[in-house]
């Protein structure tokens, strides 16, 4: 499938006032994502909250075919969560993990879930063993062979750094997790959206992210994949009367992934949600992947021209995000810099990714992060503004 620009374009009406590099903080929605979360809150203040929802149940069930058909999973695998975070922790917190169980990491993790993992290592006595790299900073995967030990129990990972455009060789890891019958994690919050997925080739048990990035949804949505066959051996942390249900003198959780979310929720934001997936199919998972590489390629040449840029990106399969440092101005100065010229950027750091090996040298770095509706010009007039 081509991509039409003009009409990707012309989906996002604000794309011609900003020119926004900050897809990996929170893609622009296009105009069916912001519809659909409008339309759905005018509903709701038009008729009562709970009336819209029950009005809007051919929407709502929609969200789980649509991230079905992206992961290439069943509906039933799949659960709304508020945001990748909590994905990500309600999933791990129902992990049967136990003191003295060994988990594998990799310093390109999230801050969020290393911390969430170190809090999980206090409380039921796990140690976390970090993985090596290859001299393109992603998992070595010989590396992690070696480090499986008789007391490794899971391997928790990041498919798409959120400070570093590399990618994560997310198959090779699940073959390996397989061959030693490991729990395998996996962050795809960067990575839904920009690049094309499919949890049953990668072998993860569980893949999470947001809605808000290279989606293009709204803020306050997320999604949990759980395997099916994974779930048996899982015990959510929290029940409620949507998760589960009374039994006689006990409790039940209901049957799917479903069972970790909770009641009450973002409604319009997950109607917002499946409208996203839905745009992404429409244009083609392929065709906006291959469009978001060549674009950010294409920047990443474009800035190792300019003096005194430095770009930081490893890996040898690079996704849509950019991250450069400036010998003569922080990164934060170049984020305010360019908010002033109209340019949305982010930064990242060691807050973001506390392990990576960047910040030995650098303290930040600014992420520039591009979607298939950006354009080469905007790329030539970045560069200028830089
Ligand atoms: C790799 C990665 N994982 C997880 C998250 C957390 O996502 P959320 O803010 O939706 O909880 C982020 C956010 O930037 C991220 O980049």
């Amino acid at each position: 499938m081509t991509l039409d620009i003009t009409r990707l374009r012309r989906d996002t009406p604000h794309c011609d006032q900003t020119l926004h590099f900050n897809n990996a903080g929170a893609g622009l929605m296009p105009n069916a994502v912001a519809d659909a979360v409008l339309a759905h809150l005018d509903l709701e203040r038009r008729i009562g909250a709970y009336e819209a929802e029950a009005a809007a149940a051919p929407a709502l069930s929609d969200f789980y075919d649509a991230f079905a058909e992206l992961l290439h999973c069943d509906r039933d695998e799949i659960a709304w969560v508020e945001n990748a975070t909590r994905a990500w922790d309600l999933a791990v917190h129902a992990l049967p993990l136990s003191q003295g169980d060994h988990i594998l990491v990799h310093e390109s993790d999230y801050a969020s879930n290393h911390l969430a993992l170190l809090q999980l290592a206090q409380q039921r006595g796990l140690v976390l063993d970090p993985v090596g790299s290859t001299d393109d900073g992603t998992v070595d995967i010989e590396a992690l062979e070696r480090a499986i030990g008789p007391r490794t129990r899971a391997v928790m990972m990041t498919h798409s750094p959120t400070h570093d455009g590399m990618i994560n060789p997310a198959e090779a890891i699940g073959a390996v997790a397989r061959r030693h019958g490991l729990w395998y994690v996996l962050d795809g919050c960067q990575s839904v959206g920009q690049l094309s997925v499919n949890v049953r080739q990668i072998g993860c048990h569980i893949y999470s992210g947001s809605g808000r990035k290279f989606l293009r949804g709204p803020r306050g949505t997320g999604f949990l994949y759980v395997e099916r066959a994974a779930l048996a051996q899982m015990n959510p942390p929290f029940i409620d009367l949507h998760s589960g249900h009374h039994t006689d003198g006990g409790y039940a959780f209901i049957d799917g992934a479903r069972r970790f979310e909770c009641w009450e929720s973002y409604v319009a934001g997950r109607i917002g949600e499946a409208a996203a997936v839905r745009y992404l199919l429409d244009c083609g998972v392929d065709a906006v992947t291959s469009r978001i590489a060549t674009l950010a390629v294409q920047l990443r040449e474009a800035l190792a021209s300019v003096s005194g840029v430095t770009v930081l990106d490893r890996g040898i399969q690079r996704g849509g995000i950019v991250t450069f440092a400036m010998d003569k101005e922080p990164a934060q100065a170049t984020l305010l810099r360019l908010r002033a010229l109209g340019v949305n950027t982010s930064v990242t750091g060691p807050v973001a990714a506390p392990n990576a090996p960047q910040w030995r040298k650098h303290s930040a770095a600014v992420r520039a992060s591009v979607h298939a509706y950006n354009t080469d010009e905007e790329i030539e007039r970045f560069i200028r503004l830089l």
